[in-house]
C-alpha cells in the first residue's frame, strides 16, 4: 500500500488538510439550506438573459419575455443534468483511484469530502430541476454507456485536468451571474453554494495537477495537454442541446445554427473558459491542438485579430505574418526591465527550427549586443541583441520556442504594428 504515496504527498496532505478546514468552516446542506418551498416568481429568468444561448440574435429578439424566460428554464435544465451526471462520474473516479490510497491521508480524507459536496450538488440539483417542473436531459442509452466509462480513462493527471474542465467552465459562469437581479433568487442560492464548495474543488484540482507536472514524461503531458480540446467541442454540445430549444417549440436545428453563430455567445463562453485558459498556459498544458480545439468550439478568441486582418488587407500586407506588440521584461545580466517590443518569428524551412526577430522600442542605452533573456507571461526565453538601430531602437533575435504566443490564446496581448 505505501508503494503507492507519492513522494508530494506531505505537501499534498498539508494542502487537504487546509481544504479540510475550509470544509468544516463553510459547507452546506441544500435539502435545509435552500427554501424549496418559497414560490418561484412567474417574471424572473431561471438563466440571466445574457447568459441564454440565443441571446443577441434575431431569433431571441421575435420571442417575447415569457418565451425568453421559458427557454433560460430549459437550458439551466439541461445543464444542471449534465452537472449531475458529471458529477456522477467524477465521484465513480475519486472512488476507483481512492482504492489504491492510504486511508490515513488527509488527501484521501478531502476526496472523500469533495465525493460528499457532489453527493449533495446532485441532490441539489435533481431538487432544483423537479422545483422548476422541467424535466431532466438524459443522454440517451449509448451515450450513457459511454459516459460511465469515463472515470476508467480519468486518472492521474487526465483525472484533474477533466474535473477542471467540468467545473472551472460553470464556475467562471455562475459567478458571473449568481448577482444578476433578474434571476429566480432560487438560483441564485443554489449558484451561490455551488460556487463556495467548487472553489475548493477547484483549488485541490490545480493543486494535484501543479504537483504532476514536474515528473510527468513528455509524452504525456503533450497527450494531456491536447486531449483537453475535447472539452471544447463537449460544451459546444451541451450549450446548444437541441433538446433544450425543441421543448420550447424552436426548430432546434435553426436555433442551435444561430447560437453557435452568436458573436455574444462567443463572447459569453470566451469569459467562462478564461481562468482556466490563463491556468493551462501557466502550467504548460495548454498545447497546440487542445488550443485548436477550444478555439474552433468558440471558447478562445480568434486566431488573428480582427485589427491584424483589417490592417493588414487594407494594406496589401502579406496576411501569414503575426505579429506580436505589447510588452516584455528584458534581462540582460544585471537587471529586470519592462520593455516594449514588437516581434514576430517563422518555421524555417531548411533547418526546421522557429526563427523569432523584431525591436525593443525603448530599451536602456546601457543595453549592448549580446546574450539577454526576454519574458512575456510566464514563457522567458535566451535570446541576443543583434545591433543598436539608427533610430536608437534594438534589435532582438532568437531561434527556438518563441517569448510570445501568436495561436490564440494570449490573443489579447496581440495587435498590428505600426
Ligand atoms: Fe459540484
Ligand atoms: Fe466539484
Amino acid at each position: 500500500m505505501t508503494a503507492s504515496v507519492r513522494p508530494t504527498a506531505s505537501s499534498r496532505d498539508a494542502f487537504s488538510e487546509r481544504l479540510l478546514k475550509g470544509s468544516v468552516r463553510k459547507s452546506y446542506a441544500p435539502v435545509v439550506d435552500i427554501d424549496w418551498a418559497a414560490p418561484l416568481d412567474p417574471d424572473k429568468f431561471f438563466l440571466p438573459p445574457r447568459i441564454v444561448s440565443l441571446y443577441g440574435t434575431p431569433l431571441w429578439d421575435s420571442m417575447s419575455r415569457a418565451e425568453q424566460i421559458e427557454l433560460s428554464r430549459q437550458e439551466l435544465a439541461n445543464t444542471l443534468s449534465a452537472g449531475i451526471w458529471f458529477e456522477n462520474i467524477l465521484n465513480q473516479s475519486l472512488l476507483r483511484k481512492m482504492m489504491h490510497q492510504d486511508p490515513t491521508s488527509a488527501s484521501t480524507h478531502y476526496e472523500l469530502t469533495e465525493l460528499g459536496d457532489e453527493t449533495r450538488h446532485m441532490v441539489m440539483f435533481g431538487k432544483a430541476i423537479d422545483k422548476m417542473d422541467a424535466k431532466p436531459v438524459r443522454p440517451r442509452l449509448y451515450q450513457r454507456m459511454i459516459i460511465n466509462t469515463l472515470p476508467f480513462f480519468f486518472r492521474g493527471s487526465v483525472l484533474w485536468v477533466a474535473a477542471l474542465v467540468g467545473e472551472e467552465i460553470f464556475d467562471s459562469l455562475q459567478r458571473q451571474m449568481m448577482d444578476d437581479p433578474e434571476l429566480q433568487p432560487m438560483v441564485q442560492r443554489l449558484m451561490r453554494i455551488h460556487v463556495t464548495e467548487e472553489a475548493r474543488h477547484i483549488q485541490f484540482a490545480r493543486d494535484g495537477l501543479r504537483k504532476r507536472i514536474p515528473s510527468m514524461p513528455w509524452y504525456k503531458r503533450v497527450w494531456v495537454a491536447n486531449l483537453n480540446g475535447v472539452g471544447g467541442y463537449f460544451f459546444r454540445y451541451l450549450f446548444t442541446n437541441k433538446v433544450q430549444y425543441a421543448r420550447v417549440g424552436l426548430d432546434a436545428r435553426a436555433a442551435r445554427r444561430m447560437a453557435r453563430a452568436s458573436a455574444h455567445r462567443r463572447e459569453v463562453q470566451i469569459s467562462g473558459f478564461a481562468p482556466l485558459a490563463a491556468f493551462l498556459e501557466e502550467v504548460g498544458l495548454m498545447g497546440r491542438i487542445g488550443r485548436r480545439m477550444w478555439r474552433r468550439a468558440g471558447f478562445l478568441p480568434a486566431r488573428t485579430p480582427r485589427a491584424l486582418t483589417a490592417g493588414a488587407a487594407e494594406a496589401g500586407a502579406d496576411l501569414t505574418e503575426e505579429v506580436y506588440d505589447g510588452f516584455a521584461v528584458l534581462d540582460n545580466g544585471d537587471q529586470d526591465r519592462r520593455v516594449h517590443v514588437r516581434l514576430t518569428g517563422h518555421l524555417d524551412p531548411i533547418d526546421g527550427r522557429f526563427h523569432w526577430r523584431g525591436t525593443i522600442l525603448d530599451a536602456p542605452e546601457a543595453v549592448t549586443p549580446g546574450p539577454v533573456r526576454i519574458s512575456i507571461g510566464t514563457r522567458t526565453v535566451d535570446a541576443r541583441i543583434t545591433e543598436r538601430t539608427s533610430q536608437g531602437t534594438h534589435s532582438i533575435a532568437g531561434v527556438g520556442e518563441p517569448p510570445f504566443e501568436l495561436d490564440g490564446a494570449g490573443t489579447s496581448d496581440v495587435s498590428v504594428a505600426g
